[in-house]
């Protein structure tokens, strides 16, 4: 049977950018990789049409297809709906319903953009790493937590809980990812000052031993690891840690190499019954109303975001390879978005010029 993937455009730049997405699947298609297709409704065009942001439908789908690829909700036609129907409420359905614990975001640097990163251009050029944030469980999550009176005074309290199976699960996620990268792992956490940072540390040291002991290993505390990571990045291959310093690490990785238009990301759960992680593939931009309908939207971001569907849920790192290699050859040959614009006197190309390139750029690899 042919993988499976369901495509959910949504909002805004959503459709637009999902259609240069659709040329690049198409082109695998004439080359013998099919996919079995199917798209359905999401965020504020769901709600348009069926009064709510995922229909029971559409989140069926989504359990029983080896992807899904979405590309962004929301648009301020929808701010004032009710929250129980708002565009995000879609979304977040997808991942709880999936259980994705594991949030994948890579910061990679294509070398024509390096002068983008506010780090110098060798620290960054050629970059390509991952990290992986827990993402249903720990400080955002945890009890006790509120506002509580104490005395003549009033105390603001969140709990980081982590169990070990929550922490097991995740550091596979990790382990399973670097085998199909540079078999390399760093986790990260605070075990000098925290009790969630020993525990976290004593299990990804064990499902490491018993699992993946192919895998290289280390640990490094999160404050020390913010600093490497600017200081330089490229010592990392995957990294892995909670949801809190996941949610900064991951921010100030995206950053090391520039465009919100050019970062995609996946959100991995537990292994269906054919060995595939339950998947979500999506750019982390939004629908960025403010060019919608305009043609300024980059692709790329959602473009990658299929490469990563190719690599980690399709086992194609070499289909995923030549994505990458695509993209790198037409921002090489100085094609940009405009969001990409540094330079004086460059014509920005439109969303379909910059997908049309990718899929040449493909066709000539
Ligand atoms: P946004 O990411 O949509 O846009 C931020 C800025 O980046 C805008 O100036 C936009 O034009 C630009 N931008 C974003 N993606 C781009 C691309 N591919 N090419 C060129 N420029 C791009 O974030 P914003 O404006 O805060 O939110 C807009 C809407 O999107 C809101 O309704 C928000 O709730 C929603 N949103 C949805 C997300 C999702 O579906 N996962 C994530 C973030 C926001
Ligand atoms: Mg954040």
């Amino acid at each position: 049977a042919n993988p499976s993937l369901l495509i959910l455009p949504g909002d805004g730049i959503g459709p637009e950018v999902m259609t240069e997405v659709r040329k690049v699947i198409d082109w695998f298609g004439t080359r013998g990789m099919t996919f079995d297709v199917s798209e359905a409704l999401v965020g504020g065009a769901a709600y348009d049409a069926h009064g709510t942001p995922l229909t029971d439908e559409t989140m069926e789908m989504a359990q029983n297809v080896d992807a899904v690829l979405l590309g962004a909700v929301g648009g301020p036609k929808y701010d004032n709906l009710d929250f129980s129907v708002k565009p995000e409420r879609g979304l977040l359905r997808l991942r709880k319903e999936m259980d994705l614990y594991a949030n994948l975001r890579p910061a990679q640097c294509f070398d024509a953009l390096a002068d983008f990163s506010s780090l110098k251009k060798n620290v960054v050029a050629g970059l390509d790493i991952m990290i992986i944030r827990e993402l249903t469980s720990g400080v955002y999550f945890g009890e006790p937590r509120g506002i509580f009176t104490e005395g003549n005074e009033r105390v603001g309290i969140n709990t980081q809980r982590y169990t070990e199976s929550e922490i097991a699960r995740v550091a596979r996620s990790a382990f399973e990812l670097a085998r199909k990268r540079d078999n390399r792992v760093c986790s990260m956490e605070k075990a000098n000052v925290m009790e969630s940072g020993v525990l976290w540390r004593e299990v990804v040291q064990r499902i490491h031993d018993d699992e993946y002991p192919d895998v290289e290993l280390s640990h490094m505390y999160a404050d020390a690891g913010a600093m490497q990571l600017t200081r330089w990045p490229k010592q990392f291959d995957v990294i892995v840690t909670d949801n809190l310093f996941g949610d900064m690490l991951s921010d100030l990785a995206a950053m090391l190499t520039g465009s919100l238009g050019m970062l995609p990301s996946a959100s991995l759960g537990l292994p269906m019954a054919n060995g595939r992680p339950k998947a979500l593939y999506e750019p982390v931009h939004g629908s960025a109303p403010d060019i919608a309908g305009t043609g300024k939207a980059n692709p790329i971001a959602c473009i990658l975001s299929f490469a990563m569907a190719l690599r980690y849920s399709f086992d194609a790192g070499a289909e995923a390879d030549r994505v990458d290699a695509a993209v790198e050859k037409v921002l090489a040959d100085g094609l940009r978005t405009a969001d990409l614009l540094g330079e004086e006197g460059v014509e920005p190309v439109t969303t379909s010029q910059m997908g049309e390139a990718i899929v040449a750029a493909l066709a000539a690899s």
